[in-house]
Formats: structure tokens, sequence, C-alpha cells
């Protein structure tokens, strides 16, 4: 194995079981990255509070759940290192010291940010008659959500992070900060991390929009296929197509067929477009022929998906020896960046 392999670090907000659009556009990505470099994999609790702070009773089973998902999806814990942010203090204290030099302005700015801030404020306003309480309330400490992302990449000094596209600005402030921290403390300790994309565009959910669990329009890796069916039978088509023989628009039908396009040969695909231009395809055999071919593409990874729930202790373990590991690394680099700023040392 080849010494000084570059880092990689990334995570997930544990909020519940992911979804197929989670592997297409970043599983799969780390699944391939991650003989390559030395990965440290973080289930980000922390980040989770930031916005769902009353919502702690299913935490930890969110935790395991995401534990599983990635252990299915590919992700070798012999391999990468999983784990949970929240039992790796020092990430802590390297965001207080990356808070003291980060303009507020630099922050507000974070588009990432204020895209999750509209979305939480529209939320209140709905939510306002059956929730007055706080919940949907911009803290300070999500204000500081991309300045403890940022201490969760350089905490491990990693250069490469492969996330999905809606986390790049994200980064982008991540690299500022990194390049700020050089140059006061006139050193070249930290990397400024690059974001690593995946080909597969963003998946969109079955109604068209962003996929995402609080729109009720996802497909899990966790579901079964039955399921999987019957939420392909409500994915939106071609709207301009009343009857079967009516041509379709396979453009203009941006669930099914792009759908196609990502988990279809090319034959298929070619297929599908003849025979749906032509008017010689009904969007209800389309639907059942697609389903089936999501069904088979995550068959393995549903069957591990089902093992693992079983053996709760396997993943517990894996998630404690991660985390240790990732706790000696972080303590290692926090000494060095206390040195780098002249803190003080007994
Ligand atoms: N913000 C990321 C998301 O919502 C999760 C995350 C937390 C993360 N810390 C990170 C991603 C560090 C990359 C690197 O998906
Ligand atoms: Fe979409 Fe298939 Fe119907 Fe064509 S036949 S509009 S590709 S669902």
């Amino acid at each position: 194995m080849p010494e000084n392999k570059r880092t990689i670090m990334s995570g997930m907000r544990p909020t519940g079981k992911l979804h197929i659009g989670h592997y297409m556009g970043v599983l799969k990505n780390w699944v391939e990255l991650q003989n390559d470099y030395d990965c440290y994999f973080a289930i980000a609790d922390w980040h989770a509070l930031t916005t769902k702070y009353e919502e702690t009773e299913e935490l930890n089973q969110h935790i395991l759940d995401v534990a599983i998902d990635w252990i299915a999806s590919g992700i070798d814990p012999e391999v990468s290192t999983i784990y949970v942010q929240s039992l790796i203090p020092q990430i802590a204290e390297l965001h207080v010291y990356l808070s003291m030099i980060t303009p507020h302005n630099w922050v507000e700015r974070d588009p990432a940010l204020k895209d999750m801030i509209k979305i939480l404020s529209k939320k209140t306003e709905e939510q306002e008659s059956k929730a007055p309480a706080d919940s949907g309330v911009v803290t300070y400490g999500l204000l500081g959500y991309p300045v403890l992302q940022s201490a969760d990449i350089m905490m491990f000094n990693a250069s490469l992070v492969p996330v999905g596209s809606d986390q790049v600005a994200h980064l982008e402030l991540s690299r500022d900060i990194a390049r700020k921290f050089n140059y006061i403390y006139k050193t070249d300790y930290f990397n400024e991390p690059q974001p690593k994309l995946t080909h597969a565009p963003l998946l969109k959910g079955i109604d068209g929009q962003k996929m995402g669990k609080s729109f009720n329009n996802d497909i899990k890796l966790s579901d079964s296929d039955e399921i999987t069916t019957k939420k392909i039978m409500r994915a939106i088509t071609d709207r301009s197509r009343i009857k079967r023989t009516d041509p379709g628009h396979p453009d203009e039908c941006e669930v099914v067929y792009t759908y196609y396009s990502i988990f279809a040969d090319e034959n298929t695909k070619d297929a599908v477009r003849q025979e749906c231009t032509a008017g010689t395809r009904g969007c209800k055999d389309c639907k059942i022929e697609l389903a089936n071919l999501i069904n088979d593409n995550f068959k393995d990874i549903r069957e591990k998906r089902k093992e693992l729930e079983q053996d709760t202790d396997y993943i517990k373990q894996i998630i404690a020896d991660g985390s240790q590991k990732a706790k000696q690394r972080a303590s290692e680099v926090l000494e060095e960046v206390k040195d780098v700023m002249r803190l003080y040392k007994i």
C-alpha cells in the first residue's frame, strides 16, 4: 500500500434512511474512491442538530440506519473510516478556532446556507398554526453550519470532498477559510479542499422536484420491490399524453425517461424512446419495466441491508472502532494546529 495517500473526507446528516439519489449522486462515488484515498466518512449528527435540535428521540436510530445504508452500498469499514461526528470533540474545538477567523459576511453570503434558511422559514410559516414554538428558527448554530463543515474537512486535512452538487457552495467557503488560516498564521498547513462530483445528474423525486424524504417523493435503498414499484407508478410522465396511442415526448418525461437514461442500457433506452414517440408504448407498462430495472439494480444492496439490520452489535462496533481511529488522527492534527497558532500548551 502506498504511503501518504491523499485524504478524502465527506459526510451526511443522519435524518433517516437514505434514498437512491444519495446512492447515485454520492455513495457510489465514495465506494469507487475508497481504495485510492485515505477516507473519512462522518455521520454528521451536529449538522442534523442545526435544524432538528428538537427531534433527538430518533437520532440514534438514524445514525445506525445511515451506517447500515453505507456499508450495504459497499463502503468497506476495513478500508474507510466511518465515524460519528459528535464522538470527536476535536472537531468542535477546531470549529471554534475557524469561527474566529471567518468573517460573518462570508457565511451570510454562502448560497447553500441561504437556501437552507429559505426552506426552513417557508416550513415555519406552514407550521405556524400547528407548532407555534421555535421549530424552524434560524439559530446561531445554523449560521455556523458551513464553518462546522469546514472543521470536519480540515480536521483530517482532506484535499478532496466527494459530495452532491448542492454542497459545492459550502466548499468554496471551506477553501476561503483554509486559505485565510494559512495566510494569517504564515503556514501552508491546510490543503484547500476541492469538491468531487459524480457524473450522474441529481436524481429527481417521483414528482419531478428535488428528491428528499421530507417531500415524500423519494425511493429508499431500504424500500421493498413492491413499494418501489408502487412509487414508480405514481411518478409523473409526459403530461401532454392522454391516450395510450398519443405520441409521447421522452424529453418531457423528466422522471421516468430520465431514470431510464440512468438505469437502462443504451438499447433499452433507444427502444423506449422510439416506442414512446411512435405511440406504441403505454406509460403504465413503461413504468413497470422501469421499476423492475431499479429493483434489479438495488437487489444486492437491499439483501445486504437486510442482513446488516439484524446485526446491530456489528454496526455499533464498526462505529466505535471508526470513531476511535478518527479521534486519534484528529487529536494529532489539533496539536499541530495549536502549535501553528501558538496557543498555550502545558
Ligand atoms: N452538509 C452535508 C450534507 O448535508 C453533510 C456534511 C457534514 C458534510 N459535514 C461534511 C459533507 C463534511 C462533506 C464534508 O450532505
Ligand atoms: Fe414517459 Fe414511458 Fe410514458 Fe413515454 S411511455 S411518456 S417515456 S412513461
